[in-house]
């Protein structure tokens, strides 16, 4: 894979009992609470929790797209502000500039006053890396679903970000793309190292890319319930053995599927509540 070194590290991101509160008084929906976890740099760390548990607000705190009620969220020992210059974000949907070509749109990622040779370069390398190397001349209507997202993917990569956040990117492909996907990003976090959290309601997905998983509760007032050490190195074979039990075990704590085997307990397990609510 033809990358450089990157120009900014991977950033540590750091939740300091964070809680947002939409609407005030009787109306006041506590939305998440007293959410305190830290993302090491490079760490690959998914959020997974029943449908409007929150992961998005979070997500959009950590991208400095919104604001804390209260907490506070620091990358690299910073607190986000506004829309953190360190972080990139990819959303389910590619998001593309439809009357821009895929070159264009991945260049859009770049600061503004890149030299324009530079500008060519990095364009052509970050879409050879997601496999579009042939397309950039493409518009988005012009190539499949998959291939938005990785352009999303590429525009994202191109501003090497010190936090890549990810809200369910891979959600709306069809099940072969998004295994295909899930081992591009694996594959691309392995020779250009970031922070990634990523929000995902797919507990395979979790496991197959997570050094740890963090579980929310059901909202309102969406609290963690336990983080989950994934310890196997990636790039990980699906179907790896030493997963299937924190495969239960997640399960489990989702409200989905029988208990553990009570007579193999799960290894690198924080104690928690579990909860029963279904995913979304
Ligand atoms: N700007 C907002 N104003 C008011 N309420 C909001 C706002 N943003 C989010 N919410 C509420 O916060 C709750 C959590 O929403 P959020 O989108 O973070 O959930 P989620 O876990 O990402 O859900 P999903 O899995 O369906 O994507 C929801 O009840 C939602 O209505
Ligand atoms: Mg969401």
């Amino acid at each position: 894979m033809p990358l450089s070194a990157p120009t900014r590290g991977p950033a540590t991101v750091e939740l300091r009992g964070v809680s947002r509160t939409f609407g005030h008084g009787a109306a006041a929906h506590h939305v998440i609470t007293g959410i305190d976890l830290t993302l090491a740099a490079g760490e690959i760390v998914a959020v997974l929790g029943p449908s409007g548990s929150g992961k998005s607000t979070l997500l959009r705190l950590v991208a400095g797209l919104d604001t804390p009620t209260s907490g506070t969220v620091l990358v690299d020992g910073d607190p986000v502000r506004d829309l953190d210059r360190g972080a990139a974000v990819v959303f389910q949907d590619a998001r593309l500039m439809a009357w821009r070509t895929l070159a264009s749109n991945v260049a859009f990622g770049l600061p503004a006053g890149t030299p324009r040779a530079e500008r060519r370069a990095e364009v052509a390398r970050w879409l050879e890396v997601v496999g579009l190397g042939g397309f950039a001349r493409h518009r988005p209507s012009q190539v499949s679903g998959g291939m938005a997202q990785r352009a999303a993917l590429a525009r994202a990569l191109v501003r090497r970000p010190g936090a890549l956040l990810l809200d369910e990117p891979f959600a709306a492909l069809d099940a072969l793309t998004r295994l295909r996907m899930q081992d591009l990003l694996v594959e691309v976090h392995g020779a250009a190292p970031t922070t990634v959290l990523l929000v995902t309601h797919d507990a395979d997905e979790a496991l197959q890319l997570a050094d740890r998983i963090v579980l929310l509760s059901a909202g309102p007032a969406a609290s963690v319930t336990a983080v989950i050490d994934v310890p196997p190195p990636r790039p990980r074979e699906r179907g790896d053995l030493r997963l299937a039990p924190l495969r239960a075990d997640l399960l489990h704590r989702l409200g989905v599927g029988h208990s553990p085997d009570s007579h193999a307990p799960v290894p690198h397990t924080s104690p928690a509540v579990p909860h029963k609510e279904p995913l979304g």
